[in-house]
């Protein structure tokens, strides 16, 4: 395969495995989450910026920010709504889950640009990592939900008012044998209009 090619077969083959398709005890070497952080870096950024900032959880760190969850979707949800089997699945997650990298937009101290580009350039970052999961031998998918959103997990994560939280980056080993569910796109010219006249 020459390096065209090498990249769309990664861009293509990019897949989510769910908390359903992870390991159960499956566990990832630092090493290889700090490969995969090393790359996040080399996303596009304007004016240097680079606005992105992760927090790396694992081991009693995660079982923390599962808590955190918990708290969060405790106070944050109505009675009516509350749903006591998925209040309990959080703190079951970390059996399959080694890592979470809480991928965060720290606004650039100098405001030179509209927060969208700084904001843009931590989710850039995040892609980066998307793509390099399935070529490190690991997987995972991006997780968000009203947790990410909630003042309370926003000040858990140290974040100032104009900061964000992109989304938890949510890692472990995939099942053996597991293949993917197949995933459609609608086809670019649906989404596309050439100005060209
Ligand atoms: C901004 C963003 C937020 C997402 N949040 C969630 C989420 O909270 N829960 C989830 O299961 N998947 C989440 N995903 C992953 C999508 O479900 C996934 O990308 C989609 O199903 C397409 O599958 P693919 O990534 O394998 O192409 C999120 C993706 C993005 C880009």
């Amino acid at each position: 395969m020459d390096r065209k090619e090498n990249l769309e077969f990664w861009i293509r083959n990019r897949r989510s495995t769910f908390l359903n398709g992870l390991q159960p005890g499956g566990r990832i070497d630092r090493s290889v989450i700090e490969k995969l952080l090393d790359l996040a870096v080399w996303a596009p950024t304007h004016g240097l910026a680079q606005t992105w900032q992760f927090k790396v959880f694992s081991g009693s760190g995660l079982e923390k920010l599962y808590l955190k969850q918990q708290q969060i979707y405790k106070i944050s949800t109505p009675p009516e709504r509350f749903n006591q089997e998925k209040h309990d699945r959080i703190a079951t997650k970390s059996e399959c889950v080694s890592y979470v990298i809480a991928v965060l937009c720290k606004r650039d101290p100098r405001k030179r640009f509209p927060r969208q580009e700084d904001l843009v350039a931590a989710a850039c970052a995040m892609q980066n990592m998307y793509l390099a999961l399935q070529s490190f031998g690991i997987a995972g998918y991006l997780s968000t939900g009203d947790v990410c959103y909630d003042p309370a997990m926003r000040n858990y994560l140290q974040l100032d008012e104009e900061d964000a939280c992109i989304g938890f980056l949510t890692l472990g080993i995939a099942r053996e044998g597991y293949i993917p569910p197949e995933r459609k796109r609608l086809p670019a010219s649906e989404k596309t209009e050439w100005m060209i006249d």
